[in-house]
């Protein structure tokens, strides 16, 4: 069996105004969980439509289970589960018709219909919900449930577009949970997102912005490409001490966190030692400092703003 889930070369889609997505170069192995994380607009649902192979290219070509996306749909279709940003649950339908419906759909019957229906009310911690309309549930359970529903026909492949926009942050976890369920029983999933911090729970992300991969790799090593050594620094005025911070040389970048400063500089000692002295003149104290590991999101800022960077130049 090919090892590879999906393959991607040079796929492009153009828009009248825009290219959403281009000459993107994507492999995923089997049994991977694959973070495929931007901020809105960056070509993710796109990505994600052709890899479903309901969007032709423009041009580039990907196949998806060994199959090209654009002349060997069919196929694809069956060993894929793929939920849209925008979902369709039968609002007035319960969370077990809805699953039925679905089993009807892909042509599931006798028993082991029954076993997977009630196998997937399980697995989405829906059981106890089974009676309630679609309409009636929490925005993170209509998640669930629209990911169960994605699972009625056992996909070895699911592709996930932004499963999490709009979930509270707790629902945001459980779901994450469901999906680290999924990875451990060997199926490949992809999975879009814009929340960073969700990088963390992938096997290998690529952050893609403005249509382009930016970057693909596992999450440490993406922490590990940063510029410079990152400073946490907590100042007794913290909007003063950032404009000072800004204008020393070496500084990369700064992002304020709470109380915190954070900043990539190229060498922390000197920065500090400038700070403290620019600092005193203005009566402002560096009540402490420390040198800290950069998390994704800081990872992300700061490789777009190189990206940017080497687009102006
Ligand atoms: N059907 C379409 N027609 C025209 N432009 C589109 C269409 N779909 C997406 N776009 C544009 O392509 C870009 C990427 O969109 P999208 O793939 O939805 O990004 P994301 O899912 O990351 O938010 C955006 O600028 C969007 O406006
Ligand atoms: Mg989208």
């Amino acid at each position: 069996m090919d090892q590879l889930a999906i393959e991607t070369e040079n796929l492009t889609r153009a828009f009248k105004n825009t290219t959403a997505v281009e000459d993107l170069n994507l492999s995923v192995r089997r049994g991977e969980i694959f973070g495929l994380i931007g901020p809105d607009g960056a070509g993710k649902t796109t990505t994600i439509r052709m890899l479903a192979a309901i969007m032709d290219p423009t041009s580039g070509r990907a196949s998806v289970a060994g199959y090209d996306t654009v002349r060997q749909p069919e196929p694809i279709k069956r060993r894929i589960g793929y939920m849209a940003q925008h979902f369709n649950l039968y609002r007035d339908l319960s969370v077990w018709e809805n699953l039925n419906f679905f089993a009807d759909v892909f042509e599931l019957s006798g028993p082991e219909r029954v076993q997977q229906v009630e196998r997937l009310l399980r697995f989405a911690r829906l059981t106890e919900f089974r009676d309630r309309r679609a309409a009636h549930l929490s925005g993170g359970m209509q998640k669930k449930l629209a990911l169960a529903c994605t699972l009625i026909h056992t996909p070895e492949i699911l592709l996930l577009d932004e499963p999490t926009t709009g979930v509270d942050p707790v629902s945001r976890r459980e779901f994450w949970d469901i999906l680290t369920d999924l990875h451990l029983q060997g199926i490949t999933l992809v999975v879009s997102t814009p929340y960073m911090d969700e990088a963390e729970r992938c096997s290998r992300v690529g952050l893609i912005y403005q249509g382009r991969l930016i970057v693909c790799d596992t999450p440490e090593e993406i922490k590990a490409m940063t510029e410079g050594e990152l400073l946490a620094l907590w100042p007794s005025d913290l909007r003063l001490a950032r404009q000072v911070l800004e204008g020393l040389p070496g500084v990369l970048e700064v992002q304020t966190y709470g109380e915190q400063l954070r900043a990539f500089v190229k060498d922390a000692a000197t920065t500090v030692d400038q700070l403290t002295a620019a600092l005193a003149t203005n009566r402002i104290q560096l009540l402490q400092w420390s040198l800290t590991q950069p998390r994704m999101e800081e990872a992300f800022i700061s490789l777009i703003r190189r990206e940017r960077q080497e687009l102006r130049h």
